[in-house]
């Protein structure tokens, strides 16, 4: 029996994964210890060989069910101590059934439909093998610029918290030694989305208790709904490396926290330690590197080739290796992979199944945001519909409506908007398509005249305009986050016609539409929807449902105002809308004062273009009789906070019920507003009902400027609505006693 520091010293029984962990690590030569350490990319040179000699504990990136089953045979069968594989892929957001990208999953705001959408997606990759996914991404980010917004949860600890949870316990399901179970993979550990300039693999300074109180907390929950694995980041985090830190992955993450899973390192992030200047050579990015506690090595292979010398050398024990190892080793026995390594096709669903294409629609609509819906343009009645123009290169591109980071979702499983809208009108109205742009970066206006053309002789014009998948995810940063190349000027040039204009964006972040939402009736943001984008749109367009989605992020006017976020702190001068001047209204020579001025841009103001957790709908809901179970709540306790929400409106649909606070005083500043809870229900006209949040006075710590996690006595404030600019308002007392 070991008795190793390092490992977490718990009672088990003979045959818990603990155990089985330290009887087989008992058994390893040093090199078959470190080849646990290293996962290398399918199709690698050697790597049969490898993983026959117990050289390889992973392969990411292979998904022929018959190479994996190939690959396990070896390692189970033909190597020495038979260790079965961990089998890694990025299943972002569906696996073949593509679900709408994360920060659409986000605009949700709904558990179980990023819970469904993440079992889906775990039981079409678990068919062909999978046994690991590198999801969720739950990176906290502020920044539209950074390419892999697409791919967070959106910039509110709270909301990506309960959502990354959610997928966390949709890939690992019930019980992980399931063949129906992936293990999930809380990413990328940490403050990556606090990139500077949202360039990606940039420098993320940030305080540590910002750190605290905005990044690590939907970590935190990751872990606390199961994550077995985290992948450290490449960014640097304060002068240090995340794949040499730690201050992040020991005391946080061990210490803390109490994970008990593995860390694995970003795609060679290890070997970048070099890169960097944080370390001198590859040995030495190595040794800070397993000496901070990141378990495995991606890509790179420093820890095959230096791990023996250090070892040898005394600068890294045995101890710190056999518990790096017994991580990995208790994973795979957890997994159950002991067990059923291999995989049999038949044991799952058929995929891209009836079924998973249903979920991935319904999410799909759920994640559209009405942002304007001028006299009621929206919904399209066809009934009264003569004829409509269908404009814009996204409208018939089922790849690009997949979006950023589908390894392997096909475009020819997607439904598209331009087909939907056919199959949903038929011969009732004349649609008109005219693409006007090869691809939304186009400079040519070639193809303008046509959807001028069009637009003219229609009722009404749809125009599918945005970015590209490939404008978005990693390392696809943009300065300016406008709608890209002449899109602009076509919504200009169609609006001369007179005739009204839905507009529904695709894309993977939100995007500046100032110089043209004045001349489009609707906006319709649908993200990058996946593979059943276009009948979730057309359903949303033509009414068969209203949209509920609500925003996850900050809109900025321009991209001058990033960052810009709801939780925002007051400052000793916020602004009022009556307190700012406008650029355009400073006369002649303005005397300079900084006298009753306060935080604004004199060419932006102050306000964001929509603000967080807005979203319209196709009826109206009614917010009243905000009731607190009590006015003063003791450290400790709890109460709670209902209000009546009512459909006034003319159709059934949801509406996601939002919880803020505000701390007025703490002993360091806090946010003017912070989400605290959200609920999503169902109303039909005329029905009403009480909703009910349940707020612990544990909810309301912080890291104070003692670096501790408190709840201070004090004055709160707490509103319910419908968006962080909420309907109702109320005040309650937390007392010490
Ligand atoms: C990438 C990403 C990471 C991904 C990994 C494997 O560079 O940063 O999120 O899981 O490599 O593809």
């Amino acid at each position: 029996m070991l008795q190793n520091p390092h490992m977490n010293q718990v009672s088990e029984t003979e045959t818990s994964p603990q155990q089985r962990a330290r009887d087989l690590l008992e058994q390893m030569t040093l090199d078959e210890k470190i080849g646990q350490l290293c996962q290398v990319n399918g199709g690698a040179h050697d790597l049969h060989d490898a993983v026959r000699e117990g050289r390889i504990g992973s392969v990411l990136n292979e998904v022929h069910v018959d190479e994996v089953n190939e690959l396990q045979r070896l390692a189970v069968e033909e190597s020495r101590l038979g260790i079965p594989l961990l089998i890694g892929r990025d299943v972002i957001h569906g696996f073949k059934t593509i679900f709408p990208i994360p920060l659409g999953q986000a605009a949700t705001w709904d558990r179980d439909a990023v819970r469904l959408g993440a079992r889906i997606a775990a039981t079409e990759a678990a068919s062909s093998g999978v046994n690991w996914t590198f999801a969720p991404m739950i990176d906290i980010t502020r920044d539209p610029r950074w390419g892999r917004i697409a791919e967070s949860l959106g910039e509110d600890p709270v909301l990506c918290g309960e959502l990354g949870a959610a997928m966390v316990q949709g890939f690992q399901g019930e019980s992980l030694d399931n063949v129906h179970a992936i293990a999930a993979c809380a990413k990328h550990f940490a403050g990556y989305g606090a990139v500077e300039g949202g360039l990606d693999y940039s420098t993320a300074n940030i305080p540590e208790g910002e750190l605290r109180n905005t990044y690590l907390p939907s970590f935190k929950a990751a872990l606390d709904a199961g994550a077995v694995t985290f992948m450290a980041s490449f960014s640097d985090l304060n002068g240090v490396p995340a794949s040499g830190n730690e201050f992040l992955m020991k005391q946080v993450l061990r210490e803390e926290w109490g994970f008990e899973g593995f860390v694995v390192s970003d795609w060679e992030s290890i070997k970048e330690l070099t890169v960097h200047g944080f370390a001198e050579n590859d040995t030495h990015a190595a040794l800070e590197a397993a000496t901070a506690g990141v378990d495995m090595e991606m890509a790179s292979t420093l820890y095959r080739d230096h791990l023996p010398e250090l070892i040898e050398s005394g600068r890294f024990n045995i101890e710190q290796l056999d518990a790096m190892v017994f991580n990995i080793l208790k994973v795979k026995f957890e997994l159950g992979l002991f067990e059923h390594a291999y995989t049999n096709p038949h044991d799952y669903p058929a995929l891209v199944n009836e079924a998973h294409l249903k979920a991935a629609r319904d999410t799909a609509a759920k994640s559209c945001v009405l942002l304007k819906n001028d006299n009621r343009v929206l919904p399209l009645d066809r009934g009264q519909l003569n004829s409509m123009t269908v404009i814009g290169p996204l409208a018939d591109d089922g790849y690009e409506q997949l979006g950023t980071w589908i390894f392997d979702g096909e475009s020819r499983h997607s439904r598209t908007c331009l087909q939907a809208i056919y199959d949903m009108v038929g011969d009732s109205v004349q649609v008109h398509w005219a693409p006007a742009m090869a691809n939304s970066r186009c400079r040519d206006g070639g193809g303008f005249d046509e959807a001028i053309e069009a637009a003219r002789q229609s009722d009404v014009a749809v125009m599918f305009l945005g970015e590209e998948s490939i404008l978005s995810g990693e390392a696809h940063c943009r300065a300016e986050i406008d709608l890209p190349g002449d899109q602009e000027k076509l919504v200009h040039a169609v609006a001369e016609t007179g005739t009204p204009i839905v507009l529904v964006v695709l894309a993977g972040r939100p995007l500046t539409l100032g110089n043209i939402i004045d001349r489009v009736s609707a906006v319709l943001y649908a993200w990058h929807p996946g593979t059943m984008g276009g009948p979730a749109i057309a359903d949303l367009l033509f009414g068969e449902e209203s949209p509920s989605g609500k925003l996850p992020v900050t809109f900025p006017r321009m991209v001058g105002q990033i960052p810009i976020y709801y939780s925002r702190k007051n400052t000793g001068r916020p602004p009022s809308h009556d307190s700012i001047t406008h650029i355009d209204d400073i006369d002649g020579k303005a005397p300079q004062t900084s006298l009753g001025m306060s935080a604004f841009h004199l060419d932006a103001g102050f306000t964001p273009q929509f603000h967080f957790g807005y979203g319209l709908s196709y009826t109206e809901f009614s917010y009243r009789d905000m009731v607190l179970s009590d006015h003063r709540v003791a450290l400790g306790g709890s109460l709670r906070l209902s209000a009546t929400v009512e459909n006034t409106g003319e159709v059934a649909a949801d509406e996601v019920v939002q919880l803020y606070i505000r701390d007025l005083v703490g002993n360091v500043t806090r946010p003017v507003k912070e989400l605290k809870g959200f609920q999503r229900i169902h109303l039909a006209p005329g029905e009403s009902r009480d909703v009910v949040f349940e707020l612990h006075t544990d909810d309301l710590a912080f890291y104070d400027r003692r670096m501790e996690r408190i709840t201070e006595p004090g004055q709160f404030h707490a509103w319910i609505g419908s968006s962080s600019d909420p309907e109702l308002w109320a005040e309650f007392e937390v007392t010490a006693e």
